[in-house]
C-alpha cells in the first residue's frame, strides 16, 4: 500500500492520523527537529513495527514524545531536579530527558532499559495529536527519527517518503523542520547530568539553565569533534550513523578544503562542495537537506567545511563527523 499523505494544517488529516495511530498503525509525524516515525506508545506491537519499517535493530531504545511536563513525569520512577528544570525552561523544544523508566512504559519502547528518554516536540499539530493519545489513555508517542535506519534524517515529508513509502501508513506533512537537526539528549538521572548527544539546544544553554539551580553538566565521551583545552579533537564513537551514500570528508579551515578538492579533481573524481553557512543555527537548519542533495547530484566524494565547536555548531561538528566516519 503507498504512504497515505495527510497534511498538518487540515484539521481532518490530524484527526485521521489520531485514529490511524489509535488503530496500532504507523505516521510519520512533523516536529521542529525532524520527522519522527510515530506508533502509539501503549501498543507494544505498533511499538514492534517501528523497527520493522526503519530495519532497526529491536534492542534500539525510542524516544518517547509526550504532551507535556505533567505527562512526563508520570512517566518517570524518579523525576530529579535536573529533570524539572530543563523540561520547565525548554519544553516544548529540541531537549529529550533521559530519567527512570515507570512501569507503565514498557519495554518494547526502552529496548529492555530502566530507563526512557523524554521529550516534548514543538509542532502545533503533533502536540494535538498527542493530547489525543494521552485523552484515549496512551502514554504517548514513540518515535524515532523517520528514516531508513543508518540514513540521514528526514526534515521533509518528502524525505520521509523517499526512505519510507509503502513501509509506512502514514506521514502528516508539516512542512520543513525549522530546527534540522535531533534534539539534544540529556541523562538528568544522576548529578551531574550527561549530555548524550548535542543537538537543537545549545549545551551552554543546558549548563546556564542548571547553573542558575545549582546543578552541572558534562559532555558525554560519545560526541565527536570537540575541542580540549589542549586542541585535540574527540573522535567520538565513530560507529557510522547519519551517513551519505557519498563518501564524506569533513575540514577545519577553507585552505584545507580547497587544497583537498584539487587532489581529489586531479585524480578525476568530481567533487561536490556541502553549502556551508557562517550561522550554525542556520548551518543545522541546512545540514540533512544539503546532505541529501549532495548526496543525489552524482559526485564521488563531498566536501564540508565544519562550523566552530561553540552553540549548535558542536551538533553540527558532532554529525558530520559521524557522517564522514568508515563504515
Ligand atoms: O529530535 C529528536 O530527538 C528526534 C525527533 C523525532 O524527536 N528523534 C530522534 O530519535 O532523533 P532517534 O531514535 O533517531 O534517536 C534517539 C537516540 C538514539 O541514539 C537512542 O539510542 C537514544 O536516543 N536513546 C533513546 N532511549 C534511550 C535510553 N533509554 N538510553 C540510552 N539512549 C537512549
Ligand atoms: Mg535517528
Amino acid at each position: 500500500m503507498p504512504t497515505l499523505h495527510l497534511v498538518a494544517s487540515v484539521d481532518d488529516d490530524v484527526v485521521a492520523a489520531v485514529e490511524l495511530l489509535s488503530s496500532g498503525r504507523l505516521v510519520a509525524v512533523p516536529t521542529e527537529t525532524v520527522y519522527g516515525l510515530g506508533a502509539d506508545a501503549s501498543n507494544e506491537e505498533a511499538v514492534r513495527a517501528i523497527f520493522n519499517a526503519k530495519g532497526r535493530p529491536q534492542t534500539h531504545p525510542l524516544i518517547l514524545h509526550t504532551a507535556d511536563v505533567d505527562h512526563a513525569r508520570r512517566l518517570s520512577r524518579n523525576w530529579t531536579p535536573a529533570a524539572e528544570v530543563l523540561a520547565r525552561e525548554f519544553w516544548p523544544g529540541p531537549l529529550s530527558i533521559l530519567t527512570e523508566r515507570s512501569k507503565i512504559v514498557s519495554h518494547a519502547v526502552t529496548g529492555g532499559r530502566d530507563t526512557v528518554v523524554l521529550r516534548v516536540p514543538d509542532h502545533p499539530a503533533t502536540l494535538r495529536i498527542l493530547n489525543a493519545l494521552h485523552e484515549r489513555g496512551s502514554v504517548g508517542l514513540a518515535a524515532p527519527s523517520a528514516n531508513k535506519f543508518g540514513s540521514v534524517s528526514p526534515t521533509t515529508a518528502a524525505h520521509v517518503l523517499a526512505d519510507l513509502d509503502t513501509r509506512i501508513d502514514a506521514v502528516l506533512d508539516g512542512g520543513p523542520c525549522h530546527v534540522g537537526i535531533e534534539s539534544t539528549i540529556v541523562d538528568c538521572t544522576n548529578e551531574p547530568a550527561v549530555v548524550l548527544r548535542p543537538g537543537g539546544i545549545a549545551i551552554e544553554a543546558v549548563a546556564g539553565s542548571l547553573a542558575e539551580h545549582g546543578l552541572s553538566v558534562v559532555l558525554s565521551d560519545d560526541i565527536a569533534g570537540t575541542i580540549d583545552s589542549d586542541g585535540a579533537i574527540a573522535p567520538g564513537m565513530l560507529r557510522s550513523h547519519y551517513a551519505p551514500k557519498t563518501r564524506l570528508l569533513v575540514f577545519e579551515t577553507q585552505t584545507q578544503l580547497e587544497d583537498a578538492c584539487r587532489v581529489i579533481e586531479m585524480r578525476g573524481q568530481h567533487v561536490t562542495v556541502l553549502p556551508y553557512e557562517n550561522d550554525p543555527y542556520e548551518y543545522s537548519r541546512r545540514l540533512y537537506s544539503s546532505l541529501r542533495r549532495c548526496d543525489d547530484c552524482g559526485a564521488d566524494v563531498i566536501v564540508a567545511l565544519l562550523p566552530r565547536p561553540t552553540g549548535l555548531g558542536v551538533a553540527v561538528r558532532d554529525r558530520l563527523f559521524k557522517a564522514s566516519a568508515q563504515r
